[in-house]
């Protein structure tokens, strides 16, 4: 039902400086897995037959990672390494086609999104912020998809938040509440303590309608000259319903040492090749 996910990837990545200097933030890996092909992943598993990366120019290492590399193949292959041959090029980005689209100048995230229009066109799309990491039995795109699949209306992943840190993200102000489903009657990018209107505050996934992109057109710049997908969607509300859904799962926050470093030890403690080395080094540095 979803066929097309757009990935903005174009961001400049300041907090991960000097690191994201010469390697895209979204290439850093979470163990042996850059944060990106967590989220193109994610993607496919529910249908998702096209990735669409709003990218820069400095970014062509994301290209290079999705690209089949051939010459490696062949070496895997002459000495014997076959099992390695699927880490390399995986079998499930054979089908998919990848589009990589420039972002010229980095004027936010709603304008990296609006990039997307001529190649998603009419259809629903997805939308997933990869420095967003989710961990769950059911993919928290997979979740947004029932809510989709029922309401063929645009939704939202949200999660609650502790309200000294809710001036960092977009935060909803809940309509009517059906279990894990929430009805959004406004929402404020950024807002201060005082004035958020709640303490549910959105996360890197998203499913739109096209007309999305309708709204992200008539968005003015905001004071820092950004064009938000906030602003967008408070639009579209107008017009549209649009709902949250309450993600039920683990979400580590990327974008932030804190968030990148939590989920490096999460995974490095799942891990069934690393996990008992690196319980005893934890015990042994706590
Ligand atoms: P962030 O604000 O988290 O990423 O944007 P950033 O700007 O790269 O990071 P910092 O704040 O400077 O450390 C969320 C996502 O939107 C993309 C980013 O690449 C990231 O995946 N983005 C953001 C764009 O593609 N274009 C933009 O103009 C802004």
């Amino acid at each position: 039902m979803i066929k097309k996910a757009v990935l903005p990837v174009a961001g400049f990545g300041t907090r991960f400086l000097p690191a994201s200097k010469a390697i895209p933030k979204e290439m850093l890996p979470i163990i042996d897995k850059p944060l990106v092909q967590y989220a193109v992943e994610e993607a496919i598993n529910i249908g998702v037959e096209e990735i669409i990366f709003i990218t820069s120019p400095e970014k062509f290492s994301i290209k290079k990672h999705f690209d089949t590399n051939h010459g490696f193949e062949s070496r895997l292959k002459n000495s014997k390494k076959l099992e390695m041959i699927d880490r390399l090029n995986p079998k499930i980005f054979k089908e998919i086609k990848f589009h990589y689209i420039l972002q010229e100048e980095q004027n936010g995230l709603g304008h990296a999104v609006l990039h997307a229009e001529k190649v998603v066109g009419k259809d629903p799309f997805a939308v997933l912020l990869p420095d967003d990491l989710f961990f769950s039995k059911k993919s928290c795109l997979s979740q947004l998809l029932d809510i989709y699949k029922k309401t063929e209306s645009s939704v939202i992943a949200v999660n609650k938040i502790d309200k000294e840190n809710i001036h960092k993200y977009g935060v909803i102000k809940p309509g009517e509440i059906k279990e894990k489903l929430i009805k959004i009657e406004d929402i404020v990018e950024k807002p201060s303590y005082e004035e958020a209107p709640s303490d549910i505050a959105v996360c890197g996934r998203y499913i739109f309608n096209a007309s999305i992109f309708k709204f992200l057109k008539s968005t003015n710049f905001d004071k820092s000259g950004e064009i938000q997908l906030t602003d967008a969607i408070k639009k579209l509300l107008q017009e549209e319903r649009v709902y949250a859904s309450i993600y039920d799962g683990e979400k580590f926050d990327c974008g932030s040492k804190k968030g990148f470093v939590h989920a490096t030890i999460a995974l490095a403690l799942r891990n069934e090749s690393i996990s008992e080395d690196i319980k005893k080094i934890i015990k042994e540095i706590v």
